[in-house]
Order: structure tokens, then sequence, then C-alpha cells
């Protein structure tokens, strides 16, 4: 999920609606912590309709669309279980995810503008595209083998996340496991490769079509967790080169893609019920595929 100042497209000055918006998030909020779901869904909906770059209309409502443990809850639950020894991610701002390892992890970071006052001795922190990063670094050489553990959170477009994905999975091991945030749309709006709003997850959401048709050997599902979705990725093989070899016709054919090709949610993109053990049941069954 990408944040930031932008320009938006409310057509009401903000004097006017800021205050009508806080208080349908604060129905919204009072709502959801009483159970009542479709009311919080109703005042969250009035609030992004009233002023979508109020960040807390679309933050509640996918509070209330993605309920259970958010993204960090699920990753802090996945380290202790994994015990990763080498880590990446693609993206980083301000380190929230970095901030869950050990200080024994090795980690690598890549972001052309981290927003990290103190950078931890275990973590080599990159200022670059990741694009650049990959071109200029052996991440092999660089972590001494493969990675246990990566995250790709960069940039939100579909051919970007393609990328990083390539470049992760040319150093994977077997048992390696690539996680892909932002994957499950919010709604159009906010799923746009065009950003229009505060809260986007641009049109991350392509890879999963995308990776399920062209690698049916990957192993695939993805967690509804806040605020957009965290996809699982097993089964990597450092070998292929299916995705490189064919980039260009891969972009060609899921960039297109509109939200409204998106099927049967469930089954397009691979979900999972976002509970601990229906996620650790999945994610072992999946690893164990591969070692067959
Ligand atoms: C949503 S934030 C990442 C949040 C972080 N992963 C977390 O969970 O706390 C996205 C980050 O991606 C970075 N970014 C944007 N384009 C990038 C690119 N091409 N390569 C690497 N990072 C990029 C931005 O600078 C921003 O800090």
């Amino acid at each position: 999920m990408q944040n930031g100042k932008i320009k938006t497209d409310c057509k009401a000055d903000k004097s006017s609606c800021a205050e009508p918006c806080e208080a349908l998030c604060a129905a919204g909020y009072n709502s959801l912590h009483a159970g009542d779901l479709s009311s919080a869904i109703d005042f969250f909906e009035r609030a992004v309709a009233l002023d979508a770059d109020y960040i807390h209309s679309y933050m509640g409502l996918a509070k209330v669309r993605l309920p259970g443990d958010g993204y960090i809850e699920i990753i802090k639950k996945l380290i202790a279980l994994q015990k990763p020894e080498k880590y990446v991610e693609i993206g980083v701002e301000k380190g929230a995810v970095l901030r869950l390892f050990d200080s024994s992890v090795q980690i690598v970071g890549i972001d052309p503008e981290p927003k990290i006052d103190a950078v931890p001795a275990n973590v080599t922190l990159h200022k670059s595209l990741s694009d650049d990063f990959f071109a200029a670094h052996d991440l092999e050489l660089l972590l001494d083998g493969s990675f246990d553990l990566a995250f790709i959170d960069g940039l939100h477009v579909f051919e970007q996340v393609l990328r990083d994905f390539i470049n992760l999975e040319k150093i994977a091991a077997s048992d390696s496991i690539i996680m892909i945030h932002d994957c499950l749309p919010l709604d159009r709006r906010t799923s746009e490769r065009q950003r229009k709003t505060i809260f986007w997850s641009g049109d991350v959401w392509k890879i999963i079509p995308c990776l399920k048709q062209e690698r049916p050997d990957l192993s695939i599902f993805t967690v509804p967790t806040y605020p957009a979705g965290l996809c699982f990725v097993t089964g990597l093989d450092c070998h292929s080169r299916l995705l490189k070899n064919n980039y260009d016709a891969i972009v060609e054919q899921y960039s297109p893609l509109d939200y409204s090709d998106i099927q049967e949610r469930e089954t397009y993109f691979s979900m999972t019920a976002n509970d601990w053990p229906t996620i650790t049941r999945t994610l072992s069954d999946n690893l164990a595929r591969t070692r067959l």
C-alpha cells in the first residue's frame, strides 16, 4: 500500500467535506467495533464517495472487508515459524517489516526513498530502484547464497512486480518463500495503474492470474489480510526462464486486464481464510509438494 500526498479528484472543498467524512468514519469504526459490519460498510462507502482521499475512508473500508490479522501480524507469525536467516525486501519505506526480524538475520533492503532513520547493522539498504539494483548487483553474491523469505512491496504496477519476481526467483532455493503485497484490489479506483487515490494498491493484482496461468508449477495462495492482501508463492525454480523469455508477450497479455475481468474472487486470487492454522497448513502443504 502506498501512501503520500497526491492531488485528489475530490470535487468538494476540503473544509466542507473533512468534517462529514470524519464523522462518517467515526460512525463506521463504532459500527465495526460493535460487530455491525453492514452498517460499517455503509458508513465507509459513504465516506469514500464524499472524499476518497480522506485516508480513513478507504482504510476503514479495508478494515471491514479484510478482517483478522493485518499483514504485519501475519509476517511476524511466519518469521516465528520459518525462522528465516536471509531476507530480502523490495520497498522498505519506514522499515515496519524489517524491524520484525531478529538482529541475527541477514537482510537486504531495496528502496529509492527509504524513510528509515537508523539502519540496523544486519540490514544492507540499497537506495535504488529495484531494476537498477538488480542490474548493478548480484544478490546471490551479496547474500552468499539464496534467501529464505522475500517481500515484494515496491512500485505497485504489474510489470514491475513481474520483474521483481523474476529477479528474485533467479536466486531462490526450492524452499524459499516470496510474498507479494497488495494483490487484492479493494475497488476499481484504488487498483488502477494510474494512481488516483492516496490508498493505492495499483494493478499488482494482475500478477496472480499471470503466475497461475503462466507458471502452473508454482504454488500460490492469497490471504485476504488488511490492507490489500498478501500472496505467498512457493515451489520457486531458479532455473525457470519462462517468465523472462516471454516477458514482452506476458506484459502485453496481462497489462490490459480490467477490474471487470476479475471473476469470482476466492478462485481468481486463490484465497485462503485469514486464520493462522489455515495459513500454516496451506503453506506447509505447498512446501511439501515441492519436495516430492
Ligand atoms: C508501501 S511502501 C513499502 C512498505 C513496507 N514494505 C512496509 O511494509 O512497511 C512502498 C515503498 O516502495 C518504494 N518504491 C517505489 N518504487 C520502487 C522501486 N521501483 N523499487 C523499489 N522500491 C520502490 C517506495 O519508495 C516506498 O517506500
